[in-house]
């Protein structure tokens, strides 16, 4: 099996790189998107520091809103239209959001009241939206741009591996 995570206290987390080498191993051979989700938050929710949440929803082409899909962390709400709650507004607008402080972000839907911070990256291959990846902590500004553009090169991965 994949020894890849988590890292043994004390030492180093992989960075984003690694992470994304990780990946594509991990994915390697299996188009599923399921499959694929479920080990993408599972890698992600072990192998970054601080999170309290990590996985996908996923567009549901009936209803047109997105539904909760494969994550590691407590459970979260089923539901989340488009346009709502910084997943939505991400899925939305087709862009990443960074948010330091999800409190102050308007419409945040709290799944979790220890979450402070919150990114959320788009799933989309080609023109079609998949979904969000979404990571939350409880650290208040846990995400940068340099994890926007890290998360950015996994979804990447993981849109190539269910392609395939
Ligand atoms: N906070 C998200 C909802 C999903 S949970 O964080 C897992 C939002 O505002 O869209």
């Amino acid at each position: 099996m994949h020894d890849i995570l988590p890292a043994a206290s004390g030492e180093a987390r992989p960075g984003y790189a690694e992470l994304a080498r990780s990946l594509a191993a991990l994915l390697d051979g299996e188009p599923d998107l399921i499959s694929c989700a479920a080990n993408t938050a599972a890698l992600l929710y072990f192998g970054l520091d601080d999170l309290n949440w990590a996985g996908f929803y996923l567009l549901d082409p009936r209803s047109g809103d997105l539904l909760v899909g494969p994550f590691q962390g407590r459970p979260a709400c089923v539901r989340i239209a488009l346009g709502h709650g910084v997943c939505g507004t991400a899925a939305a607008e087709r862009r990443t959001l960074v948010v330091p402080d999800v409190h102050a972000f308007p419409g945040h839907i709290a799944c979790d009241a220890a979450s402070n911070s919150e990114l959320v990256v788009p799933v989309i291959d080609g023109e079609r939206l998949i979904g969000v990846l979404d990571l939350d902590s409880a650290r208040h500004a846990r995400f940068d741009d340099s994890d926007a553009r890290g998360v950015e090169a996994l979804v990447a991965v993981f849109v190539a591996a269910i392609r395939r």
